[in-house]
């Protein structure tokens, strides 16, 4: 099969696409034909092991010391299952799917565990309108509704809010009850009010602490923003969340907690078949819808980590994968899907 791999850390250049052997499944995998996939943050950060200073020894512990030790990169997918192994009892094969597999889905197949992340294809999307719901979903979601423990009508200020992650977390917030205040440049202010928001700034002209207001949540989802200036515009029982830590926000979370007033909050996605099920609903409840900036075709991976590593994507950046969007299927209900 054909895929891309990438047998040393670096530029976008040490991606390349090669044939490979087909992945064997276990008796609990299953083996999906991909139809589409994407290139994320996560997707730059490990190929040019950038990670947090404080965190560069265990991200290399875990992606391979010297090289990656998952020579295919991609973690968001949609396709088909083609081949279930004997204990595999959630899916059968030609049901279409979708996830995040960590590594492994910028190629033509991918085998995964049938308890990993992968879940049935919202029935309304596309693949490659699936592929673009993982990595920005998930997050978002599990940020908003489990670690903030979001409650309708609680003010939130999303930093980054038409990125990968920003333009699913100002879907979900809304879709939560919340009241948005989103933070992206000039150019995209349509785009963050057309996904829900009710009040943008341009960071590169206004500072929110300038509004005189207070919000419940500040979800900062670019790395743009730290404690003190989250403090100044949160209320004192508010909470500060940021995708992106290293050692001194691991050190700020802690002096929050033990001199009160706003609390600073780490996590990690788990990343659940139940949350992408959940995903799934609100598409088809019409409360949350992919955003898709660009596409690229497999072979030009490597244009396509480029641009997202510039860091003003609007939502997902997809990789085409297996020719025509086989899965035949209407537009999700009520929006436009292309960013621009
Ligand atoms: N902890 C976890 O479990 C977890 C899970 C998922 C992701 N993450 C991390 O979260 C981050 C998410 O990244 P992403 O892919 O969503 O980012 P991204 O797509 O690269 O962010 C781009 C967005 O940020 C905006 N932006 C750029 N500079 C800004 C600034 N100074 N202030 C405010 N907005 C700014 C851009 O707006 P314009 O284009 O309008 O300029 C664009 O909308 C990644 O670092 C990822 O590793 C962590």
């Amino acid at each position: 099969m054909k895929a891309i791999v990438q047998h040393r850390y670096g530029g976008p250049e040490v991606l390349a696409l090669k044939e490979v052997r087909l992945p064997e499944i276990g008796e609990d995998e299953i083996l999906v034909k991909v139809h589409a996939s994407s290139a994320t943050t996560a997707d730059w950060r490990i190929r040019a092991s950038a990670f947090p200073k404080a965190l560069w020894l265990p991200g290399r512990l875990m992606m391979g010391l010297v090289r990656p030790r998952n020579p295919i990169p991609g973690g968001e997918f949609a396709g088909r299952v083609v081949e279930v192994g004997a204990k595999v009892t959630r899916f059968q094969p030609g049901e279409a799917v979708f996830g995040f597999s960590g590594h492994g889905a910028n190629a033509e197949y991918l085998a995964m565990s049938e308890s990993a992340c992968v879940a049935p294809c919202p029935p309304s999307l596309s693949f490659t309108e699936a592929a673009a719901l993982p990595f920005g979903g998930l997050a978002a979601l599990v940020f908003l509704r489990d670690v903030a423990a979001l409650k309708p009508g609680q003010r939130v200020l999303v930093v980054g809010a038409t990125g990968g992650v920003g333009s699913y977390a100002v879907q979900i917030a809304k879709a939560l009850g919340a009241d948005v205040t989103a933070i992206c440049s000039a150019d995209n202010a349509w785009l963050a009010r057309d996904l829900g928001a009710e009040q943008v700034l341009d960071y590169r002209t206004e500072n929110p602490a300038q509004l005189g207001q207070r919000f419940d949540l500040v979800f900062d989802t670019v790395g743009a923003m730290d404690m003190a200036a989250a403090r100044a515009v949160l209320k004192r029982d508010g909470l500060f969340l940021p995708l992106n830590f290293s050692l001194r926000e691991m050190l700020q979370a802690f002096r929050a907690r033990l001199f009160g007033g706003p609390r600073l909050q780490l996590a990690v996605n788990p990343d659940r078949a139940e949350d992408l099920e959940a995903l799934s609903e609100l598409v088809w409840e019409g409360r949350l819808r992919p955003v898709i900036d660009r596409m690229y075709p497999l072979s030009e991976v490597a244009e396509a980590h480029a641009y997202v590593e510039g860091r003003h994507r609007k939502g997902a950046v997809i990789l085409t994968v297996a020719g025509p969007d086989a899965k035949s299927s209407p537009p999700p209900r009520g929006f436009p899907l292309f960013a621009a």
